[in-house]
């Protein structure tokens, strides 16, 4: 059988199988060593110099391998690389691509963390950024200036769930010369195929979806054998790298990440559709809700909707916390992409830094609740979430 037609979720499945298939271990060892020693001062010489993974594990290590290759087969890519957090992958894949003098283009709805790396710190080391929106028509190409080297993207976007159309920018990006970016995590792997898009570098919290329990954090990048190298040259400075038991965690967890998403995406459907009629919700944000003002595109560039939604319920900031008070299956605590479902007000935790102003323009109500819908039954979502529907 050629390995070429698997699935992306079958090969997430079947990575680790390397030479001749007898008595190799179904799961993977576990290099849970700093170090590797060499048989001579030569040989050693020559591994760090070939950038070997059996060197110093800041610079690689077996079981990190096995995780990039997990990575990469899983967004169709030549190469990948992984990190102790999703923030470590964004902040050195961006640092490799820009230098003094530089200018990047950033959408405006990125996660938070990459959102603060653009606006305070890339500034402090002579790198200009331009802001556009996600549904900014031509926004990118009015922000680009003789300058500009990379354009930074996320979709769908927290928590707001827009999406930005990735063919669109990458036709003007690639005709520029502009690397570009993506932060896929809401979308994980299965549901939107960036780089398959023309999209340079792939990132992910693996944090969320790519673990899939809560359990670890880290962080990937998927591109070109060019692109990924020259990332782990800065990782190697930067040193923000993964922990090899995290990152068996992380293989774990990919080889179910086929069979999470298709219960995410069909559990998160039904929840949208449930809320959307209640009468005690005024709005709910979804990429494939008919009602979602982007929902040609998201049928054109996703394949299921994901597992996180938002919506807004009657009452304002004070529906909203009455309502997070009185669940009792779903727990309040951030992060998303766990088989358990989780809920957070975004004006209270996520995007509490924004001013009210920057909140309303960017379409995030004081009463906005953040549904990471996990994998249970959807009957038993459903009754909980009746219940606390019934407080506001
Ligand atoms: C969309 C998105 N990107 C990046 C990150 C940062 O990832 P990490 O917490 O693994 O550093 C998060 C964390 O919540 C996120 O939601």
């Amino acid at each position: 059988m050629k390995r070429d037609n698997l699935s992306p979720s079958t090969r997430a499945i079947h990575t680790n199988e390397e030479g001749p298939r007898r008595n190799q271990p179904v799961a993977p060892p576990i290099y849970l060593s700093a170090t590797f020693e060499s048989k001579d001062i030569d040989e050693q010489v020559a591994l760090e110099e070939a950038k070997a993974d059996t060197f110093y594990t800041r610079y690689g290590n077996p079981t990190l391998s096995l995780a990039e290759r997990v990575v990469a087969e899983l967004e169709s890519a030549e190469a990948a690389a992984v990190f102790g957090s999703g923030m470590a992958a964004i902040t050195t894949s961006l640092l490799a691509h820009l230098k003094q003098g530089d200018h990047a283009v950033v959408q405006r709805e990125v996660y938070g963390g990459a959102h603060r790396f653009a606006l305070e710190l890339l500034p402090r080391y002579g790198i200009e950024v331009s802001w556009f929106g996600a549904t900014e028509p031509d926004g990118f190409e009015k922000a680009i200036r003789d300058n500009t080297r990379v354009v930074y993207l996320e979709s769908p976007t927290n928590p707001t769930l827009k999406l930005v159309d990735i063919e669109r920018i990458v036709s003007v990006s690639r005709e520029r010369g502009i690397v570009s970016f993506i932060d896929s995590t809401f979308a994980t792997p299965l549901n939107t195929r960036p780089h398959e898009l023309g999209v340079d570098g792939v990132l992910h919290s693996a944090t969320k979806y790519l673990g899939g329990h809560s359990d670890l954090l880290a962080g990937v990048v998927a591109g070109s054998r060019e692109l990924v190298d020259r990332v782990k040259s800065f990782q190697r400075v930067l040193g923000g790298n993964l922990d090899p038991h995290a990152a068996y965690l992380l293989i774990r967890g990919m080889k179910t990440l086929g069979l999470r998403v298709r219960q995410h995406n069909d559990t998160a459907l039904a929840i949208a559709h449930f809320l959307k009629e209640h009468d005690k919700v005024e709005a709910v944000h979804y990429p494939l809700l008919p009602s979602h003002p982007q929902y040609e595109l998201a049928k054109r560039q996703m394949r299921g909707g994901g597992g996180v939604l938002s919506f807004e319920a009657q009452g304002g900031l004070e529906g909203a916390k009455r309502f997070s008070n009185a669940v009792s299956l779903i727990r309040v605590a951030p992060s998303l992409g766990g088989v358990e479902s989780l809920l957070s007000i975004p004006c209270l935790t996520s995007h509490a830094m924004l001013s009210s102003e920057e909140r309303e323009k960017a379409g995030i109500a004081d009463g906005l609740v953040r549904l990471a819908v996990g994998t249970e039954e959807v009957s038993d979502l459903r009754a909980d979430l009746e219940e606390a529907l019934s407080a506001v």
